[in-house]
């Protein structure tokens, strides 16, 4: 019997090296390793690809939305309401700034931020939305963008996990106010370390990050605010500059293996995710949740088949916000997610054999 492995990168590299090595190569000959021109390169293209005016290379993801929430303003006394389900990585950039998050729940089917818990979480503090597009299925930001504008309220959109996902036909990231991307190398578009950017429409709020992003400067040693180093690597530019051309065919190939899933399930202990009418997911995970986890992740062990999980801990009850004071109890719906959840293997080099061999290991289940 064949192991399906979780994920593995190695196959997509033995397939770009030939563009990747002189890729990098390029950057070395020019030596513009920091920021520079193919990161400014880089950003045009990612623009163009999210249908936006303006993006921003940074040195991760977990950047873009620390200075997204910098650039929109927001600092000490604000409240921003994020899903407790998400990586951890959504809520840190809240309190980096100083202000508080404000975990809401997802809705039970479609495991995205429950927009009605979002209107009740709302106080006189409350300044932006951070909704997570989880998996790579878009939220609902129709909704979303209706409560924003009646209470004068940011979104920031979390598209760590979701480059090219649609939502009624128009490309995350563009829609809120800002967008933060990370690419991270198990992303959909990974770099070859640690990187990320932010995509807008508005000119101000990119200068903003454009100068955070760079010691806070305008010109060379002339700083205007107190800024970081978090700029892109040149070399992560140019690695993604060579990727960005294959994306719309990995994310294309990942929603033929989900569909794949979705039309070959037919256990009914195992339930998935429902995906919303007018979104077209950039499948980055494919997570279902199982009754007994345990038993079912250790049957598809034995039929050769590696999983993972994301996430065990949703963050309201992480140590790391046990100043908040959430109680077990309190957001069912991430709790039974985080409890139940177990992620399938998912990269766009499967093959048709191993998926196969995922449907039969999940339906064999009982
Ligand atoms: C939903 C989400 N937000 C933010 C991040 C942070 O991105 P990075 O790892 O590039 O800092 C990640 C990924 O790690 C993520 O999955």
């Amino acid at each position: 019997m064949d192991r399906v492995p979780f994920f593995d990168l190695k196959r997509q590299y033995a397939q770009l090296k030939g563009e990747l090595i002189p890729a990098i190569k390029s950057v070395m000959e020019k030596t513009a390793f920091s920021g520079g021109e193919f990161t400014s390169l880089f950003e045009k293209e990612f623009a163009a690809y999210c249908g936006v005016q303006y993006a921003r290379g940074l040195n991760s993801g977990t950047s873009a939305l620390h200075l997204a929430l910098l650039a929109l303003g927001i600092g000490p006394g604000d409240e921003v309401i994020v899903p407790s389900h998400t990586f951890i990585a959504s809520a840190w950039g809240i309190s980096y700034v100083g202000a508080k998050p404000v975990f809401v729940d997802c809705l039970p089917d479609t495991w995205e931020i429950d927009p009605k818990a979002v209107e009740d979480a709302i106080t006189k503090k409350t300044r932006a939305i951070i909704c997570v597009h989880l998996y790579g299925v878009p939220s609902d930001l129709g909704a979303l963008k209706k409560i924003a504008k009646k209470r004068n309220l940011f979104i920031i959109e979390d598209c760590a996990q979701a480059h090219g996902a649609l939502y009624k036909n128009v490309k995350v990231g563009g829609i809120g106010d800002i967008g933060c991307f990370s690419f991270y190398p198990s992303k959909n578009l990974g770099a070859f370390g640690e990187a990320g950017a932010i995509v807008t429409n508005d000119k101000a709020l990119a200068e903003r990050v454009g100068k955070l992003r760079s010691h806070g400067e305008k010109e060379k040693y002339s700083h205007e605010m107190v800024g970081y180093n978090m700029r892109m690597d040149g070399i992560q530019a140019a690695v993604l500059s060579v990727k960005l051309r294959y994306l719309d065919a990995w994310n294309k190939r990942k929603a033929q293996i989900a569909k794949k899933y979705r039309d070959g399930t037919t256990n009914p202990a195992v339930t998935l995710q429902v995906i919303p009418r007018d979104v077209t997911p950039a499948y980055h995970l494919f997570v279902v949740t199982t009754p007994n986890r345990q038993k079912f992740i250790e049957h598809l062990k034995s039929r050769g088949i590696d999983t993972a999980l994301h996430y065990p801990v949703p963050c309201h009850l992480q140590k790391a916000y046990a100043s908040l004071r959430y109680k077990r109890g309190g957001l069912l719906n991430t709790e039974y997610i985080a409890d139940h959840c177990v992620s399938l293997p998912l990269f766009p080099e499967m093959t048709d054999r191993e998926v196969n061999q995922v449907i039969q290991a999940v339906n064999s289940y009982v």
